[in-house]
């Protein structure tokens, strides 16, 4: 990837003149069948292009409560946007059609339109949960039925598609707007990808340029991440056993609470029984043992598995849980 990086051919992306760059986004674009992409620096800003272009000052967005767009992005939506968020409770990041049907307001003076409906496959604070198809297809059909556009928050949609083996165009095509990241599990420096119907590219590439987004010779970055596209997609699936072997030795000890089988992909996310430990004591305990680990919430632990552990270092991990739970 470093030498993919050092010998890419570059040129100016403000003037769309970076052939790397044209690259990376015909084949983003092209894997999700869609029409057009925009190389930008982060998974973020994909999200918030797209609730700016989707949406009017004073619309509502209808969301996952846990999702990104609402726990980790500053209040974008409103800062940006000048839209509300509509935050509906998720079994596992996933919300039903019915309580979208549920959340979206007619022609009534007193309440805010719905103007964008947004979902995260795979999920990221659920633990990497994978959404069900059909249960994409029932939400996608209440928007289509109120002419309301869906934008995914795909940060992570390659680690559902390779887990599933649905193919991502069949995800991405019941939406309007799909983001992927190349610097997560796919493991390049920098970089996502938007993608889109040409004509909401062209907004969104508008207000890329007016956030600051627009980049010049990118290429060198995106060629990491077209890199990443075309050699590690396959790579995630040993992230995801290596994430059922974690879970696996975690679910033996009692105070840990988690269900393997919960783990869809490569975040493997447990509570701890109060009575043990807090979600911090772990974190710093494990710490201590070598493992990094993330205290998402005050019971909640989360691991994640990546392309750069050795076989060495799960060694390492599952003696470090040993020691933990001793
Ligand atoms: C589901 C999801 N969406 C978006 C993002 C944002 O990505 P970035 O950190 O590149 O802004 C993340 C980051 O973890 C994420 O998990």
């Amino acid at each position: 990837m470093r030498e993919a990086m050092a010998s890419a051919v570059v040129g100016d992306d403000v003037f769309g003149e970076d052939p790397t760059v044209n690259r990376l986004q015909e084949e983003t674009a092209s894997l999700l069948g869609m029409q057009a992409g925009l190389f930008i620096p982060s998974g973020t800003m994909g999200n918030q292009l797209a609730i700016k272009a989707h949406t009017q000052p004073g619309d509502e967005v209808i969301l996952e409560a846990e999702a990104h767009i609402r726990y980790y992005e500053a209040a974008g939506a409103a800062f940006n946007s000048l839209t509300q968020l509509h935050p509906l409770a998720g079994d596992r990041g996933v919300i039903s059609a019915e309580q979208v049907a549920g959340a979206i307001h007619g022609d009534d003076v007193h309440l805010p339109p719905t103007g964008l409906i947004t979902l995260e496959n795979t999920h990221n604070r659920a633990g990497g949960t994978i959404y069900p198809l059909e249960a994409i297809e029932q939400v996608a059909a209440t928007a289509r039925k109120h002419d309301i556009p869906m934008h995914l928050d795909g940060a992570r949609l390659l680690n559902a598609v390779v887990a599933t083996e649905v193919p991502a165009r069949r995800w991405a095509e019941l939406f309007e707007s799909v983001s992927i990241c190349f610097s997560k599990g796919l493991g390049a420096p920098v970089g996502s990808v938007l993608c889109g119907s040409t004509e909401f590219i062209t907004k969104a590439h508008r207000y890329r340029k007016i956030l600051g987004g627009g980049m010049r010779q990118a290429g060198i970055i995106a060629a990491g991440a077209l890199f990443a596209l075309q050699h590690h997609v396959d790579d995630l699936r040993l992230d995801h056993d290596r994430a059922q072997t974690l879970a696996s030795a975690l679910a033996g000890y009692s105070s840990v609470l988690l269900e393997p089988a919960e783990v869809h992909t490569n975040i493997v996310l447990f509570g701890i029984d109060p009575g043990f430990a807090s979600a911090e004591e772990i974190e710093q305990r494990l710490e201590a043992a070598g493992v990094l680990a993330f205290a998402v919430s005050a019971h909640q632990v989360r691991l994640v598995t990546h392309r750069d552990l050795t076989e060495e270092n799960m060694g390492r991990a599952l003696d470090s849980f040993k020691k933990v739970w001793a």
